[in-house]
């Protein structure tokens, strides 16, 4: 959560970090500020609310220098307000710095600074104070701010400057970081598109990274020994068009429409790497798949599919729970987790317990250079590009397409599994026409004004309900509930009254019964929107897709996430920032 960017170079800063902090909204936009240090003297603007209408409220691109940083923020400790707004300074006015990440013992040692003046109620200014004490001490700044990092319990991505010194120091513990490389000029922030427009060279910082920066080059030092090191360039293989809304209003559509390519692009591995994979799939001794939030609908689907393709049992554990089970786990089991960004932190922590237990740890993500990438015996790549929009949408049809492939190949037919994930792009390009998104955008005429909705499948077309029950609240606030159909009657069914909207995710192996608990919703009034390949009589609004069988997940799910988008339209929300959530969750 939060996005942090900095700038040491030779360009006027103020306007590079704007820029990047509205690449970064994604990660969080309750609040936003950015400090510049010019002439000796550390100039801020910083306020509650986006970027856009603090900016308009404050020009926040008017400030002076070449040296700067910026946060937008997404709360953790202390509520939304001017004075928890980033940047933070120490009382002499001398530190400023930004942070993403949590202090876990900043009440500790906030008691011991109790001679410092706080302005605000975040742990992050607990950072600028410890280094005013440091300097206190006789340290100068880079050593201050090593002493001070030291102190802390927790983890951190962190850019700090000093408003005597021409440098900007960045350290991660747990946070991601990363430096972009230009010509005489540096760019740390959080992600890549942060910095995109300028350069394609980028240095992935790894944890205990303690980075001396000035327009020379960086200067990386290890937090753990004190001793220098070296870190390599890489370049990354997407360009600023990619992370660029062009002509389309919201990421979250031009997202989903991409999901032609990007399903494509994901079952374009090598197919030695998959039969590497399948065969530690094969010779393993207990597997979990551990995700959260939609990609652990994702996980739960492949669970699906490897017991229908490759009668394989596969356990699903959320990232959070995952602890939970540590005593399952031993050197023969196998762990594959399963992620977009690679940087959440639950998801993390489960590979943390994995290797407590010696057990192998897969991963299957889409930002290559993130933390899950560098902690795993063997990652594949989804390939989605860069995915900005909050909602999870291509990169969750990307991780389901990598699961379905894998199941075919642990069951020695990988050749078959890319054969009916590549005869989707034509039903994928269908789904996601105008008239597609017309006809749903009539269903979300009569959804928008609802209070609770419910969707149910059975078999694969469980977890497609659950994804499609997340989608449709996350964005547009309306309370929708996912079941198993079989699960509805035990309980839930005493909330369905007159034109309570549930969707039925229709598959030709689990018709008859799907739609028996169709029937039981609408005999209590219920209004039933079928998504499947045939119309039924007692669907009061249909949407048609393809069947088919083992690809249903995919297609199944692409009109919920239109509709889920056009929803938000209607009611006025925000579909790539919704309220309260930030894209990578990097707490616990
Ligand atoms: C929902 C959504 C989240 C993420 C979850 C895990 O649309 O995006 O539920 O799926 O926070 O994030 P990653 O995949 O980055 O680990």
């Amino acid at each position: 959560m939060c996005g942090i960017i900095g700038y040491v170079g030779e360009r006027e800063v103020a306007p590079i970090i704007f820029s990047g902090l509205k690449k970064l909204e994604y990660r969080g936009y309750d609040s936003a500020g950015i400090a510049t240090v010019h002439n000796g003297k550390i100039c801020i603007k910083k306020d509650s609310g986006k970027i856009d209408d603090i900016h308009s409220r404050m020009n926040l691109k008017n400030l002076p220098g070449c040296l700067g940083l910026g946060h937008t923020r997404w709360a953790t400790h202390g509520g939304v307000t001017r004075e928890n707004a980033h940047p933070h300074t120490d009382c002499s006015g001398e530190i400023v710095l930004v942070h993403n990440g949590i202090i876990e013992n900043f009440q500790e040692l906030r008691k011991l600074l109790k001679n410092h003046d706080f302005e605000s109620e975040t742990d992050t200014e607990i950072i600028a104070h410890l280094i005013e004490e440091e300097m206190k001490r006789g340290n100068d700044f880079v050593e201050a701010s090593k002493s001070a990092l030291k102190k802390i319990v927790g983890h951190y991505a962190t850019l700090i400057m000093s408003k005597n010194d021409k440098r900007i120091i960045a350290a991660r513990r747990g946070s991601p970081l990363v430096i972009g490389v230009g010509d005489k000029e540096y760019f740390p922030a959080s992600d890549i598109p942060a910095f995109i427009d300028y350069t394609k060279n980028v240095i992935y910082l790894q944890d205990h990274d303690f980075v001396v920066l000035d327009k020379k080059g960086p200067k990386f030092f290890s937090l753990l020994n004190g001793k220098e090191i070296k870190r390599e360039v890489s370049t990354v293989d997407w360009d600023a068009e990619q992370a660029r809304k062009g002509e389309f209003d919201h990421f979250m559509l031009k997202e989903i429409i991409e999901q032609t390519e990007t399903i494509q692009k994901a079952i374009n591995q090598s197919s030695d790497v998959i039969k590497e994979v399948a065969e530690d799939i094969k010779n393993a001794k207990g597997i979990f798949f551990v995700a959260c939030g939609t990609a652990s609908y994702a996980c739960m689907t492949g669970s699906y599919v490897f017991s229908k393709i490759a009668k394989k049992h596969i356990n699903v554990v959320s990232g959070s729970e995952f602890p939970h089970f540590e005593h399952f786990l031993t050197d023969r089991t196998l762990v594959i987790e399963v992620s977009q960004s690679g940087e959440t932190a639950d998801t993390l922590d489960a590979v943390k317990v994995a290797r407590r237990k010696g057990s192998k740890v897969l991963s299957i993500v889409n930002v290559m250079g993130s933390s899950l990438t560098r902690n795993s015996d063997k990652c594949l790549l989804t390939q989605s590009g860069p995915e900005i929009c909050v909602l999870s949408t291509k990169a969750y049809t990307a991780q389901i397409a990598l699961l379905i492939l894998l199941a075919y190949a642990t069951a020695g037919k990988l050749e078959e599994g890319k054969k009916q994930l590549k005869e989707l792009y034509n039903s994928v390009y269908d789904l996601t026409a105008l008239s597609t998104r017309e006809h749903l955008k009539k269903l979300g005429e009569k959804l928008k004004n609802k209070d609770h909705m419910f969707t149910i499948g059975r078999g694969l077309m469980y977890p497609t309900a659950l994804e499609a029950a997340l989608k449709l609240k996350e964005v547009s606030y309306i309370h929708t509930e996912g079941f198993a159909g079989g699960d509805l009657k035990h309980g839930t069914i005493a909330l369905i009254e007159g034109g309570t909207p549930c969707i039925v995710f229709v598959s030709k192996d689990t018709e008859n019964d799907i739609i028996s608990n169709a029937m039981e919703i609408k005999s209590r009034g219920g209004y039933i929107i079928g998504v499947g390949s045939e119309n039924n009589e007692i669907f009061d609004y249909f949407i048609k897709v393809p069947e088919s069988d083992i690809t249903n997940p995919i297609t199944h799910i692409i009109p919920m996430q239109i509709l889920a988008y056009q929803v938000a339209l209607l009611r006025g929300c925000d579909p790539d920032k919704p309220r309260n959530l930030a894209k990578s969750v990097t707490v616990r």
